[in-house]
């Protein structure tokens, strides 16, 4: 954990236009002073991420929205006392005066306000609005550890808040309330019913007219290794098959049945919670174990895995280039 020396550190590194990495309670996220169009453009160097990509601003509280969007719907509202600060971002239209950098040069910006203390001190600190993506390159598996940042973006940043790991372990839920029809962009941290509970208005699944989100290109998220996503009906067979002529390592929900050797099998959460919360660190660590193939075992079925098992789908389509330039 960080004291207030190195919060401090990290706020004055954000005024001069320097880039941070700091713990959110979803994933680590690369900041930068969110109206300093110069260190945006820094973010999107170190990422290796396309200029036309927006990223999210983090406010301290949701009484600063207002200096960021044009107007804050009822139903915007409703979801900031609501689930702020915490795992839900809100795109809305944006207020004149931000940045084409922030926005992708779209007409609308996304906010939110994070929860994770380091996050909410840094904000305190510093003043001002942070712009953080998460802290990995463009296309690759987010980092919920200060490790996996340092790997991933080592000398692109001035400094890595360390706050260990996080504990929702999945991005924010992405709504885009800037037209009259609610809609989802990313499933995340907050199950979409949820949302829908204090809506009181129901909210429809993103389609190819949604502004572009690069959390939800078909391919996202992605290990070097190739990735294999499989029914659980299915798995034991799938194993065992591939286990002939290649070293595999499993990600399933349950212990290896009897009789299957030679595979490296970890064992992940029951509940979509627990999964969630460990799921980019075993996808960074399975990658690193030296294995040929990935099998995943595909999440059950409800809402409470739509976030896992959007990020499973992505990866598995990303998998398999070890150039992020080469991803489809
Ligand atoms: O949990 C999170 O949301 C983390 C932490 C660091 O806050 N951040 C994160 O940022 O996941 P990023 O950039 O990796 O994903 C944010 C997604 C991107 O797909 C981006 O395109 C989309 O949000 N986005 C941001 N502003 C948008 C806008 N105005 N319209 C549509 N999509 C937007
Ligand atoms: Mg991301």
């Amino acid at each position: 954990m960080e004291d207030s020396a190195s919060i401090e550190r990290a706020a004055r590194i954000l005024k001069a236009g320097g880039l941070v990495a700091f713990p959110t309670e979803t994933v680590y996220g690369l900041g930068a002073d969110a109206r300093n169009a110069q260190a945006v453009r820094r973010i999107f160097r170190a990422k290796n991420r396309p200029a036309d990509h927006p990223v999210i601003v983090h406010l301290e509280s949701g009484d600063d929205v207002k200096q960021w969007a044009r107007e804050i719907p009822a139903v915007a509202q409703r979801l900031i006392e609501h689930f702020w600060p915490g795992p839900l971002t809100l795109i809305l239209q944006r207020a004149p005066g931000v940045i084409d950098e922030v926005t992708g040069g779209q007409d609308t910006v996304g906010v939110r306000v994070p929860s994770h203390p380091i996050a909410r001190q840094l904000l305190q600190k510093f003043g001002g609005a942070i712009a953080a993506p998460s802290a990995n390159r463009f296309g690759r598996i987010s980092a919920t550890t200060a490790a996996h940042v340092c790997e991933e973006l080592g000398g692109a940043v001035d400094l890595v808040l360390d706050g260990g790991a996080c504990d929702v372990g999945i991005e924010s839920t992405i709504v885009d309330l800037s037209t009259g029809t609610p809609r989802l962009l990313r499933p995340g941290g907050i199950a979409v019913d949820a949302l829908e509970g204090v809506m009181r208005v129901p909210v429809a699944r993103a389609d190819a007219g949604s502004p572009r989100a690069s959390g939800t290109l078909a391919a996202h998220y992605a290990p070097r290794v190739r990735m294999l996503l499989i029914e659980s009906g299915g798995l034991e067979q799938s194993v065992r098959e591939h286990a002939q002529n290649a070293a595999v390592a499993v990600l399933a929900r349950r212990p290896p049945p009897p009789g299957i050797t030679g595979v490296l099998w970890h064992v992940a959460g029951e509940r979509a919670r627990d999964y969630a919360h460990e799921l980019y660190a075993t996808l960074h660590q399975l990658d690193r174990s030296g294995c040929e193939l990935l099998v995943v075992e595909a999440p059950p079925a409800g809402t409470d895995w739509d976030a896992v098992r959007d990020r499973l789908q992505r990866a598995a389509t990303g998998s398999g280039q070890t150039d992020p330039d080469d991803l489809p």
